[in-house]
């Protein structure tokens, strides 16, 4: 289970670390992999590259499933799999201005996590038929549509990160850049897994490199739908 601290976390506390390299460049290569991923969905001629951010959208994805096996303890889905029960208490907590705090995610922050994860494969798997020709205009407005509710998701997401930040009086936004948090130091963990976070990093620019080189398939021109074949319908 997640661990739960009755009072909020204390700002003199000394910092522990409770974000592992792994889980943290992680989301930021997710932020700006989206990001460059929707941005390009605008021009037919950046298709290439939209397909190339969307595979790393989906390639990191599938790597902070392993990570939620596999990672360290708030990086593990277990200890942020909360019962709906769980997720209304704290949405009333917030509202009452008096949140509970948590050392990992929040059980709010928790299902815009999952929910995330889950739109984020479907919107690779449905923008991959679409790519490869082997669907038609409908799967182009599902696969629009999906991507839209992300962007949605992903509001909800940052406004909630920014107001759990400033009921608990806790930088959220910062501990996911530098791992740390004012807790008790047993809610920390041993180590970062700095090797793996940096080969992660290292995997994606590789993967840029290697799809810019030429050397990751593309789908032919004439394989894809025919709104993509071409013809620009955003703004130029
Ligand atoms: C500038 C924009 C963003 C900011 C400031 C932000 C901020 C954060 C913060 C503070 C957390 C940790 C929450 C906590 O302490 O419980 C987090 C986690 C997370 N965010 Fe974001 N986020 C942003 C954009 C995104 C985007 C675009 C996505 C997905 C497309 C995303 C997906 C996630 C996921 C999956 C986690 C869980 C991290 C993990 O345990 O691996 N975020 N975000
Ligand atoms: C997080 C990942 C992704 C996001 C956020 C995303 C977003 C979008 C959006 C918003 C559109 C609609 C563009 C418009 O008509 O204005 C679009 C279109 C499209 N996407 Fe994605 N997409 C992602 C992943 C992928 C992947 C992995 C592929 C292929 C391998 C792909 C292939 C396509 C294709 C073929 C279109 C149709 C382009 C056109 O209308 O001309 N997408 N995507």
């Amino acid at each position: 289970m997640a661990a739960l601290q009755s009072s909020p976390a204390d700002a003199q506390a000394p910092l522990v670390l409770i974000w592992d390299l792994p889980t943290r460049a992680f989301h930021w290569l997710l932020v700006f992999s989206f990001a460059a991923a929707y941005v390009t969905a605008e021009w037919d001629r950046f298709l290439d590259l939209h397909a190339m951010f969307g595979y790393t959208v989906g390639g990191l994805v599938v790597f902070r499933l392993l990570w939620g096996v596999l990672g360290t303890r708030h990086a593990r889905f277990a200890s942020f799999w909360f019962r709906p029960a769980d997720v209304l208490a704290y949405l009333r907590s917030i509202a009452s201005l008096r949140p509970r705090h948590y050392t990992g995610h929040n059980p709010a922050g928790a299902v815009a996590i999952f929910a995330l994860l889950g739109l984020t494969l479907a919107v690779v798997a449905s923008g991959f038929t679409l790519y490869w020709g082997m669907a038609g205009k409908w799967m182009e407005d599902i696969h629009e549509a999906m991507a839209n509710a992300m962007l949605v998701i992903v509001g909800v997401h940052i406004a909630g990160a920014l107001v759990s930040s400033l009921l608990h009086r806790e930088n959220l936004v910062r501990a996911m850049v530098t791992g740390r948090k004012a807790v008790s130091p047993e809610q920390g963990i041993a180590g970062t897994r700095a090797l793996l976070g940096g080969l992660l990093v290292v995997a994606v620019l590789a993967f840029w490199v290697a799809d810019r080189g030429g050397w990751v398939p593309h789908a032919p021109v004439a394989a894809r739908g025919d709104h993509a074949r071409g013809h620009d319908h955003g703004r130029d």
